[in-house]
């Protein structure tokens, strides 16, 4: 459906653990949509602006002894996502421009919530107070096995703070999304990830074009 310049463009978001594909998904999915007459801006969480770039820079780094809090982390995470809003996905979508953003604030409650253990409703004040009235209108859940997913990041070499942590962490966080997911349908799909990646496009096609999103 092409965007004209006075319509709201998409928010269109890919959740999902290390390794599920969303960065490789993200080229796919954008291709498509500019394909179909979209215009379209692809960002990222935690990033998409200078200053979420510097923030991710150090919340991915590992700090050694310097541990950073649960809190702490949560904040930061929200504090580049507040810019990354007011900076680009809110403009962009009142211009009409369709915005694919790899994670948005399912991740906060995914790892800082079901993976840290923060209570979900500190992180709803958050989201409250940050984006009150801007949702994704969908998030794509890439979904697959944890040992998958980690052992197809492996192969990238070093790990980054996130990726260091136990098997139990993500198995955490992977279930946090499912509850998620189930419990808004309208909002989520959830796709198999386990795939190669002719099916997953194939899937995902399916799911912009039953949704009238291409
Ligand atoms: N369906 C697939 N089958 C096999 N390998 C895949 C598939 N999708 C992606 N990969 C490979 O797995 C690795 C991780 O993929 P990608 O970087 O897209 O994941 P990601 O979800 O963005 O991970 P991260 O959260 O760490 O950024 C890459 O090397 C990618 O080429
Ligand atoms: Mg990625």
């Amino acid at each position: 459906m092409p965007q004209s310049g006075q319509q709201r463009g998409l928010f269109i978001t890919l959740e999902g653990i290390e390794g599920a594909g969303k960065s490789t998904q993200q080229e796919y999915i954008a291709r498509l949509l500019i394909q179909r007459g979209h215009r379209v801006v692809q960002t990222r969480e935690p990033g998409g602006t200078a200053l979420g770039e510097a923030i991710r820079s150090t919340l991915l780094a590992h700090t050694g002894n310097h541990a950073i809090s649960h809190d702490t982390e949560l904040l930061l995470m929200f504090a580049a996502r507040c810019q990354h809003v007011d900076e680009i996905i809110r403009p962009n979508i009142e211009a009409g421009i369709t915005v694919l953003s790899d994670r948005f604030t399912d991740s906060s409650f995914a790892y800082q919530g079901g993976g840290r253990g923060i209570a979900a409703g500190r992180i709803r004040s958050l989201q409250q107070w940050v984006h009150p009235d801007l949702n994704p209108d969908l998030t794509l859940l890439l979904d697959l096995p944890v040992a998958t997913g980690l052992e197809r990041v492996g192969r990238r070499g070093e790990s980054d703070r996130f990726e260091a942590e136990e098997l139990e962490f993500f198995e955490a966080v992977r279930s946090t999304y499912l509850d998620m997911a189930a419990a808004e349908p309208q909002r989520f799909e959830i796709i198999d990830a386990n795939r190669n990646l002719a099916e997953i496009q194939d899937n995902i096609r399916a799911v912009l074009e039953k949704r009238a999103i291409v």
